[in-house]
């Protein structure tokens, strides 16, 4: 997998000290008071691990699960796999966590969806943040760093489903998203 990555944008320490920057503001924006933190999967599953595991007052974990299907760099069509309960969305205060922020069409969406199911407040903390690529207007609450318009893979980001295990985070060689759909597998 380390011979498809072009170069490391964020290695383990970086990933490590930007992680404890935004756990600290959560944990202050949220002293005293209630919440949920609900991870979107697939890809904010390393995230909200690291993220919550650094956050030393009470609170709860969901989960949601989005896909858009696209062409494997270009985002698609949503579909909103699963929810978690109703009662544990009505009246709540929800922190949704993602991998990364990129049309914003996937949490414009799903802050939608969860003001329409009784959430009291639904704020948003993602790891990467592409603002260049914005289609729908959106703003994270909490970001952890701001990356350039690359494809980008590891901690959690996935291509075709592969690399979110790498530790760190890189872009992802030309030649492994753009060889034919034939050879791709
Ligand atoms: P959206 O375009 O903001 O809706 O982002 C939807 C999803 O696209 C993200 O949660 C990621 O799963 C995926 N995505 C966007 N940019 C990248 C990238 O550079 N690498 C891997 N996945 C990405
Ligand atoms: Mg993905």
């Amino acid at each position: 997998m380390d011979h498809d990555v072009e170069r490391i944008l964020f290695n383990e320490a970086e990933i490590r000290s930007g992680t404890d920057r935004v756990a600290a503001e959560v944990t202050a924006a949220y002293a005293g008071r209630p919440f949920t933190v609900v991870s979107v999967l697939k890809g904010s599953c390393i995230f909200a691990s690291d993220l919550i595991r650094r956050i030393p007052i009470p609170l709860e974990l969901a989960f949601v699960s989005a896909s858009s299907y696209g062409d494997g760099t270009q985002s698609g069509r949503l579909a909103l796999n699963f929810f978690p309960a109703e009662s544990e969305i009505a009246g709540r205060n929800l922190l949704l966590v993602d991998d990364i922020l990129d049309t914003g069409k996937t949490l414009s969406r799903l802050v939608g969806e969860m003001h329409k199911r009784g959430a009291a407040e639904v704020r948003s903390c993602v790891f990467l943040d592409k603002p260049a690529r914005r289609a729908v207007p959106f703003r994270a609450d909490f970001r952890v760093f701001e990356v350039d318009d690359l494809f980008v893979v590891g901690y959690g980001l996935d291509f075709a489903g592969h690399y979110r295990n790498l530790p760190y985070v890189g872009a992802l060689k030309r030649e492994c998203y753009e060889r034919p759909r034939s050879a791709a597998r």
